[in-house]
């Protein structure tokens, strides 16, 4: 059996004999003598196979083809001058073989392993070996690390690790549920959770007072780059505690975290409300690595000479004037690239984007005309524009301004190469509204178990809740809340929801039973785990630092799951196939 792994074996070992096992990354004949490099999860070394050293070794190597399974017995040796290959941990040195046994044989690669030029089916129907890439094995590390260092931290902070079912009731989190049909209670069905949140809520009037699980959840909703079906919170929930204790348990978390892999990050984090960041980010995950902060202008709107205009300014409660100004920026953008910008927030909804150029004499573009120079001069101030710069306008009905502008700021900063790489900046965002109304159906923001500030307002959306939200480098990454503990109030927000008694009751009995029995102050958060390696690695999806992901279709290539079942199995569960529907 091996001794070391690949690249465990250094100069000290010179002289000795050793085994070692692994795949053929390649191999090459070089005059009679065969070089392999052999791989393993720890990275490379070279095998030497040498008719001179052994004629049983060089006959077997002679059949040896790339990602065969090999283990290989000899002697350590250095390569000799001139010979070292520093790009190789193992560079110096070299095992020359006396024996080798094929373990086993492997079809040709159905693509180089490490290659970024392969597409992504092929990738993941073949996941099991774009996982043999070191580098992919280096993540899984990192993940591995990382979950520990999370455990470690709450374990220590006095949380209880405790399991919650897969199959239950609809949690819901604003997507729809993966149903589980029982074949026991024929025509009912589980849902697999979104989130264990009813459940930790539950374990806090269990009293168990600090709860946490490294959780699975399934949420069926359009998928993105930062968004998988199946996907891991790490999940957190506390009682007799208020915002500020729940932000400290996550900050603590969060530097754990991070010093275990390497990173110095703050032990506490800036905040923003969520009022604040759309209006000035125009979003409420902002990327505080760079700055491009929105102003308000409408004021200013409000008395120009085009029509459009000042109507939109005239209503400041629902419409919104903002300005982006870019640095530099009537220096580095054409006058082709003006009218790109304007193209790509029409996408967006906007119907124009006006713009301004500081230069010497002042402003200059085709808005100034509507303007008095007072007028000039105190966009120039609000905006702090100096020469060279450039000012962008949304202008519109706010829910869309903010939208497109919060849009365009990332836009330009990609564009630009203005974000920094490397960095790691945490923003909390905080008193987020406890519901928005869309085409009159009222919606819980975070969701409806969260606790209202007061809810004795006339217009629903001005409701605020003490709901935050962890962004990192524009991500989000978690979000939590101090919960609802009372039945009264847990029942009004259900009834503003729309939620009729029978159906609160249907769906949450268990939870309006509970809380008549004791239920403690409690709150708590969640945050992504996927999301948190993805951005400490550095990769560009999630589907990166998950082992076996799915793909934007929510399919498993490499099981090719979802797939049909037998009509035996179907039977027994009592479902009849109406017709096949394809989304
Ligand atoms: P929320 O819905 O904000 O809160 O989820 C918490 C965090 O989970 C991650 N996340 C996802 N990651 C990958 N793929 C997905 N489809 C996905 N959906 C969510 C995000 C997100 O910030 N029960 C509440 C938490 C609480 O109130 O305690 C909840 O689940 O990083």
């Amino acid at each position: 059996m091996r001794t070391h792994y690949c690249t465990n074996v250094d100069e000290k070992e010179i002289g000795k004999e050793i085994t070692l096992s692994g795949w053929v990354n390649n191999s090459r004949d070089h005059g009679g003598v065969i070089f392999i490099d052999l791989r393993d999860k720890s990275g490379l070394i070279q095998l030497v196979c040498d008719p001179e050293d052994s004629v049983e070794a060089h006959k077997i190597a002679i059949g040896v083809r790339d990602e065969f399974v090999l283990t290989a017995q000899g002697k350590v040796r250095f390569r000799g001058e001139g010979l070292e290959n520093p790009n190789m941990k193992t560079g110096k040195i070299e095992l020359v073989v006396d024996k080798l046994i094929i373990e086993n044989r492997s079809l040709p690669m159905p693509f180089d392993i490490g290659s970024d030029k392969v597409n992504e089916e092929i990738r993941l129907k073949n996941r099991f070996l774009e996982l043999r890439d070191p580098k992919a094995y280096e993540i899984f590390k990192l993940r591995s690390k990382a979950t520990m260092a999370i455990r470690n931290s709450l374990d220590k902070m006095d949380f209880l690790d405790v399991e919650t079912p897969i199959l239950t009731k609809s949690t819901p989190e604003g997507a729809r549920d993966y149903l589980v049909p029982s074949r026991v209670h024929g025509g009912d069905f589980y849902a697999l959770p979104q989130s264990p949140q009813l459940f930790k809520q539950l374990l806090m009037v269990s009293g168990f007072d600090k709860y946490y699980q490294i959780a699975k959840c399934f949420r069926d909703e359009d998928l993105r780059a930062d968004r998988q079906p199946e996907f891991t919170q790490i999940d957190v929930e506390l009682s007799f505690c208020n915002q500020e204790d729940v932000i400290k348990v996550a900050e603590k978390v969060l530097f754990d975290v991070f010093e275990a892999c390497g990173h110095n990050i703050p032990t506490s984090f800036n905040r923003i409300t969520h009022f604040e960041a759309m209006e000035t980010y125009g979003s409420d995950k902002p990327d505080m690595r760079y700055d491009l902060a929105m102003v308000d202008v409408i004021d200013i709107f409000e008395n120009c000479d085009n029509e459009i205009f000042s109507g939109i300014a005239k209503d400041s409660k629902n419409n919104r004037i903002k300005a982006l100004t870019v640095p530099n920026g009537d220096n580095i953008f054409s006058k082709r690239q003006m009218k790109r910008f304007e193209e790509y927030v029409r996408k967006f909804g906007a119907s124009g984007l006006g713009y301004f150029q500081m230069k010497e004499d002042g402003l200059k573009g085709p808005l100034t005309k509507f303007f008095t120079a007072e007028d000039l001069d105190r966009i120039v101030e609000r905006c702090g524009l100096k020469v060279g710069d450039a000012v962008f306008f949304g202008a519109g009905h706010k829910k869309r301004v903010l939208d497109y502008m919060g849009r365009f700021r990332i836009h330009l900063a990609e564009l630009m190469e203005i974000i920094p790489k490397n960095t790691f900046e945490f923003i909390w965002v905080v008193d987020f509204p406890m519901f928005e109304v869309e085409d009159g159906k009222v919606k819980a923001l975070h969701h409806p178990f969260t606790k209202p500030k007061d809810l004795n307002v006339e217009n629903l959306e001005d409701v605020e809740s003490i709901a935050y939200d962890i962004v990192l480098n524009g991500t989000e990454l978690g979000g939590g809340s101090i919960r609802i503990h009372k039945e009264e109030i847990q029942n009004k927000v259900f009834e503003l929801m729309g939620i009729e008694k029978e159906e609160a009751r249907e769906k949450f009995g268990f939870l309006l039973d509970a809380l008549k029995y004791g239920a403690p102050p409690h709150g708590g958060f969640a945050m992504g785990l996927d999301r948190l390696i993805m951005l400490l690695t550095n990769s560009s999806s999630i589907r990166e630092v998950i082992a076996f992901p799915k793909t934007q279709r929510a399919q498993c290539l490499l099981t090719s799951a979802p797939s049909g079942v037998d009509d035996e199995q179907l039977k027994e569960l009592s479902i009849r196939i109406r017709k096949q529907q394809k989304v």
